[in-house]
Formats: structure tokens, C-alpha cells, sequence
């Protein structure tokens, strides 16, 4: 599948490895395109890296992996998403890293759908440290990721991406209930950096 990750921080770089990894078309997209292109020549595995609209508009599914305050801005750049996958990972949250700047009546998610209306936004790993993206740091352990959104179809892609780099996916029901899963990874990062547990915890719902 080919993959546009636009953003080349902890998130981006450790999605587009993973996914580049297991076989994926990863193209990387930056507002500075020297460090779109050094990681994708780091990652190797055929991954290329450009603009933000060139990525996006090569990709069948786009990895947001970008503060969600430079969602907008970079969605203009982006250009025309209709009917593409369009994955929101982001924690919405203040610089302190502290507390949720929206919430309880919207989520990060739905305002990105707004942002992009002809996308179809897939919530997906908001509550995964960047730390756990690549496949060996979870070796022998089962972590979770929770995707919610509107398109089944969509969803579904995302599950297949998720799977490929080793994530068990619990469907969390509507982009809506990204209002849900948002507090979520507000919660782990309170327990990675601020509980003590370090940046190597994840949520899991345990079905008894
Ligand atoms: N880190 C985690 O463990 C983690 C876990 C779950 C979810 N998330 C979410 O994932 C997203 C990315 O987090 P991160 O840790 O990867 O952040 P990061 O390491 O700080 O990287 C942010 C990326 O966004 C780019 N960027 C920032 N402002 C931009 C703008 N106005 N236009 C275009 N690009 C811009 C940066 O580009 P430059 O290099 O040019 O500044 C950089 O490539 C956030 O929404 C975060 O809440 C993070």
C-alpha cells in the first residue's frame, strides 16, 4: 500500500520505518524537505521523501504524524484528499504535556474530518509511545492499538496497517469516540513521564 507519513519526528519516523518494513510504499513528507529525504534514505526499503503535497498526493492512506495545532496548515498543503485514508494519531495537548487543550464536545479527530472533509480520518495510534513503534521493541508482548472512524473500508485499511507491523486492533467504534480515546493518551503520557512508568506503557481493555 503506498503510505504518505507527513512528519518527521518521533512518530513519523518510527511509523514510516515500520511501515517500510513490513513491505509498505512509504513516502515521507515535510515542510523541510532535506529531512524528509535524510529519513528516507535512513529508512531505506525504498522509501522516498518530498513535499507535503507531493506525499500526499502519491499516497492511497496519509499518516498525520504532526502536533495537531499544524494539522491545518499542513492539510492545505496536502491538496485534494477525497476519498483517501487519513490517519489521525495526535494527542491534543497543552506544551507542558499536561492537560487536553479540546475535548469532551469535539476531539482532535473530528476536527481534522472538518479540516478534510472528503478524507475519510481513521483515529489510530494516539496511545502508542513512539518508543513502542518499532516491531522489536514489543517482541513477545501483545499491545493494542484502538482505531475509530466513520468508514468501515477505511477502518479496515488501517487495521491491515496496523497489523502488518504487529498491533492487535480493537475497533473503538465511531470518530466520535475519539473524544474517548483522546483522554487515553493523555492518561499513558501522564504515566510515561509524569507517573514514572517511562515511555514504554500502553493501554490495553481486557475482555473477561
Ligand atoms: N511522541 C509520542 O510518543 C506520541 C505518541 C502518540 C501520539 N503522538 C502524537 O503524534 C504527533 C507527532 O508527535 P511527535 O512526537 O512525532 O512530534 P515531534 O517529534 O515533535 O515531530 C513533529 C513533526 O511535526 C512537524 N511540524 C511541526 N509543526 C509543523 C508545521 N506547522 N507544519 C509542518 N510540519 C510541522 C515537525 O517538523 P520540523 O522538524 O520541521 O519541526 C516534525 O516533523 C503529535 O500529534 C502527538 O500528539 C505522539
Amino acid at each position: 500500500m503506498k503510505v504518505a507519513i507527513i512528519g518527521t519526528g518521533n512518530m513519523g519516523s518510527g511509523l514510516a520505518s515500520a511501515l517500510a518494513g513490513a513491505g509498505h510504499e512509504v513516502m515521507i513528507g515535510a515542510r523541510d524537505l532535506v529531512k524528509a529525504a535524510t529519513l528516507a534514505d535512513q529508512i531505506g526499503h525504498g522509501a522516498v521523501g518530498g513535499g507535503i503535497g507531493a506525499a500526499a498526493t502519491l499516497a492511497d492512506v496519509i499518516v498525520l504524524a504532526l502536533p495537531f495545532p499544524a494539522a491545518e496548515e499542513a492539510l492545505k498543503q496536502a491538496g485534494d484528499l477525497s476519498g483517501k485514508v487519513l490517519i489521525d494519531i495526535s494527542n491534543p495537548i497543552s506544551a507542558d504535556y499536561k492537560e487536553l487543550i479540546i475535548g469532551h464536545t469535539t476531539s482532535a479527530a473530528e476536527e481534522i474530518q472538518k479540516m478534510a472533509p472528503r478524507a475519510r480520518v481513521v483515529k489510530a495510534f494516539n496511545t502508542i509511545f513512539a518508543q513502542l513503534l518499532a516491531p522489536q521493541a514489543r517482541l513477545g508482548k501483545t499491545v493494542q492499538t484502538f482505531i475509530a472512524g466513520d468508514d468501515e473500508t477505511a477502518k479496515a485499511t488501517v487495521t491491515g496497517l496496523a497489523q502488518a507491523i504487529g498491533f492487535e486492533v480493537l475497533d473503538a467504534g465511531p470518530l466520535s469516540n475519539s473524544r474517548f480515546l483522546e483522554p487515553i493518551g493523555e492518561m499513558n503520557i501522564h504515566f510515561g513521564y509524569f507517573l514514572g512508568k517511562g515511555p514504554v506503557v500502553a493501554p490495553a481493555w481486557v475482555q473477561l
